[in-house]
């Protein structure tokens, strides 16, 4: 039986808003991955598990043209409001998307119709994730990007998290109950690290770049000092930290990989 929740509606995500550090966080994950899909007018783009539409929305803002496709009926619904909603009020910047009910392992298009495929913060939640990278591949033309942006669960910030809740444990104050943030959240099928990133996007894709996004987050002393820190100080630390984790994935909150489909001659 497949286990998926088509009504899901992101209420039990972690909240964005609430400090720096899940700001800086959230904002520059969807920077870099929409960058990396290249947006652009005359461009077609596909926006896997699209959830409420944001990022196509965003892509089509830049003058693609952009299918959000996502399975879930409450979300496809909520994206489709928000998109007539914008274009009725004539928002400024405003750019719509094509809606398409789908399954990410068994995209409904044809083979090499789109110049990128993304697929942000969601690919850890498929149950079958290497047939959708799979499927992501076949549907980019050859040259084209396949682009998605994972969270690292060996972050250096989980590391650091868990060292610190055993220490507290062994001192006889064990943490709170409760999902800790380097655990794995119940709706998330694979729990991956940067390793396993790569092995299961390179069986599809020639990857050509392999980027960290943001360093610390969720690691409670970072936390806290991110929020207590003059706003300008606190900016520049976590930019600093984000450069540094641009170049060492492996410490990375968030990782996006960038590659092109793989193909026979590139396989062989
Ligand atoms: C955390 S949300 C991310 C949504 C969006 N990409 C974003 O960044 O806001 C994960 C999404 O994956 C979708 N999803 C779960 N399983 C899926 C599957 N097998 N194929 C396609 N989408 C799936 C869910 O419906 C949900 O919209």
């Amino acid at each position: 039986m497949r286990v998926v929740d088509l009504d899901r509606d992101m209420s039990d995500v972690i909240p964005t808003g609430t400090t720096r550090d899940s700001n800086f966080l959230f904002e520059r994950m969807t920077e870099v991955t929409l960058a990396c899909a290249e947006p652009g007018p005359g461009r077609r783009i596909l926006d896997v598990a699209s959830g409420f539409g944001q990022d196509s929305l965003a892509l089509a803002a830049r003058g693609a043209w952009v299918v959000g496709a996502e399975p879930s009926a409450r979300m496809t619904a909520w994206a489709r409001l928000v998109s007539e909603k914008q274009s009725a009020a004539g928002a400024a910047g405003h750019g719509s998307a094509t809606w398409v009910r789908g399954w990410s392992d068994a995209l409904p298009f044809r083979s090499a119709c789109f110049d990128a495929a993304l697929c942000k913060g969601a690919i850890d939640h498929f149950d079958r994730p290497e047939l959708a990278i799979g499927e992501m591949a076949r549907v980019v033309r050859p040259g084209g990007r396949v682009v998605l942006a994972i969270a690292n669960f060996e972050s250096i910030a989980c590391r650091l998290a868990r060292w610190q809740d055993a220490v507290a444990t062994w001192r006889g104050r064990p943490p709170g109950r409760g999902r800790r943030h380097y655990d794995v959240p119940a709706d998330h099928f694979t729990r991956y690290d940067v390793d396993l990133m790569r092995e299961q996007a390179a069986r599809f894709v020639d990857l050509d770049r392999v980027i960290g996004v943001s360093m610390g987050w969720g690691f409670g002393p970072w936390t806290r000092a991110t929020g207590r820190l003059p706003e300008g100080v606190a900016q520049r630390a976590l930019q600093w930290l984000d450069a540094w984790a641009e170049r060492s994935p492996e410490l990375a909150d968030v990782v996006v990989l960038v590659g092109r489909p793989r193909t026979s001659r590139s396989a062989a």
